[in-house]
């Protein structure tokens, strides 16, 4: 084991959620609560969020917003963490909800959002989905497909408001998996094929559908602010002297910081950029939407491991084994994304270990982190990534039979679990012998 020394900056770091720290013990502290105790109370692995930090940033978007223009709305993508306590969380923080299928609608209902703060996505809504969303009042539907306008129009006896999602052709630089705004695209109506401009058509055409606005979400973990502008401007030419766009929703997408390289536009600059490309473009000046999910997120919950095994390769490499892996967080193998680790029981010691963080499945794939520089790490230490509160509980499966981790919220010291560990009961509970 190696070498370089890296000293860690907890405190300093846009990788933890604000207010992060080595407590007197040495041991990380998230949201006043040691997570070293966290993890011994409640088991590993566990997501760990702090429930502060995403009420800072829900804040932050709010106040981004009102010192800027008084219509508009803050969505809060929940498919970046679809958990009741964040789902309650945001409605109490005054945010209106995305959500992507009759699940996330089911969940975002159960937790208190008034279902004309609800707007419904997806681009292969089914007919239950959509008859449920209409049923509960649910204010939005965005639709994305010349099917779905004909479906959800011919199963209505009442005005439904709509927004259409167009793909504006353009493509921010991020992962191609997690751009959604190009003409080649599965989602919405293109804008070079004339495809958005004859789905205005039919929705003005239809019977119960009523065209209040459009919709365009280019991609997600973007750090580029100009793709935003130049989509605002493709939509702007949409609109025409025969109908008004009142809502306009420009999408999520602001990047996170994963590692202490990474440098983010600020939620503030991030908001600036869209409310003011939206002001040049549009006239008379619609409502404005965004639906932030990981930046609402993301760096606001960690999760912690247990390092089982240790395993030396002479002139290759140390492998770390933690107790999860790809069933928790799926990133690193879907996208090659890039994390750090911290040793949570020596979090106050130099990192100077190069060890590469792998999980338990049967796959040699399932590596968290190559190469990570750690402090002494050793079995039995709890090691925790930060920067998984988004997208990580919301892929999780059971692969190799491995229970979901518990989501634990931490505020001022207090520790409490929001959703609970899977069992090897729940591995079976729907089975039908
Ligand atoms: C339609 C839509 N809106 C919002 C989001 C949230 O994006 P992000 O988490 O990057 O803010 C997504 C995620 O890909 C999305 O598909």
């Amino acid at each position: 084991m190696s070498t370089t020394s890296e000293r860690t900056t907890v405190e300093a770091s846009p990788v933890y959620p604000a207010g992060s720290r080595v407590n007197e013990r040495g041991h990380l502290e998230i949201g006043g609560c040691d997570v070293v105790d966290v993890a011994a109370e409640f088991g590993t692995p566990a997501y760990i969020y702090a429930e502060d930090d995403i009420r800072a940033r829900a804040s932050a978007y709010l106040e981004a917003f009102r010192s800027r223009t008084d219509d508009f709305e803050v969505l809060y993508a929940s498919k970046a963490a679809p958990i009741t306590g964040i789902y309650r969380l945001c409605a109490e923080a005054g945010l209106s909800v995305d959500v992507a299928s009759g699940g996330e609608l089911y969940m975002a209902l159960r937790a208190g959002f008034d279902p004309e703060q609800i707007y419904l996505h997806g681009n292969n809504k089914t007919e239950t989905e959509l008859r449920y969303a209409t049923d509960s009042g649910v204010g939005h539907v965005i639709v994305d497909s010349f099917g779905e306008i004909e479906r959800l129009d011919s199963m209505l006896d009442r005005q439904q408001d709509v927004l259409i999602r167009v793909t504006p052709g353009i493509l921010p630089t991020t992962h191609s998996y997690v751009q959604t705004g190009g003409l080649d695209s599965k989602f919405g109506f293109g804008l070079e094929d004339g495809l958005a401009e004859r789905a205005i058509a039919e929705v003005r055409a239809s019977h119960n559908l009523r065209l209040v606005g459009l919709h365009a979400h280019i991609g997600s973990q973007i750090f580029e602010l100009e793709p935003y502008v130049s989509a605002i401007e493709a939509l702007a030419g949409l609109t025409g002297p025969d109908w008004e766009c009142r809502i306009l929703n420009v999408g999520g997408g602001l990047g996170i910081a994963y590692t202490s390289a990474d440098e983010p536009p600020s939620i503030d600059d991030y908001v600036d950029v869209k409310i003011r490309g939206v002001k040049r473009v549009f006239d008379p000046v619609p409502r404005v939407l965004i639906e932030p999910g990981r930046s609402l997120v993301g760096n606001a919950g960690v999760t912690a491991y247990e390092i089982g095994t240790v395993k030396e390769i002479p002139n290759v490499r140390t492998y770390l084994s933690v107790n999860g892996g790809m069933s928790d967080n799926l990133r690193p193998m879907l996208y090659g994304s890039r994390y750090e680790a911290i040793v949570a029981n020596r979090a106050g010691e130099v990192s100077d270990t190069l060890a590469t963080v792998a999980g338990m499945h049967c796959e040699s794939g399932d590596i968290l982190i190559t190469d990570a520089m750690l402090a002494a790490p050793a079995v039995g230490d709890i090691l925790v990534t930060p920067a998984t509160g988004a997208y990580g509980y919301s892929m999780a499966n059971n692969y190799n039979g491995v229970p979901r981790p518990a989501v634990v919220f931490c505020r001022d010291g207090d520790a409490r679990v929001v959703v609970r560990r899977e069992t090897w009961d729940d591995l079976v509970a729907r089975d039908v012998e």
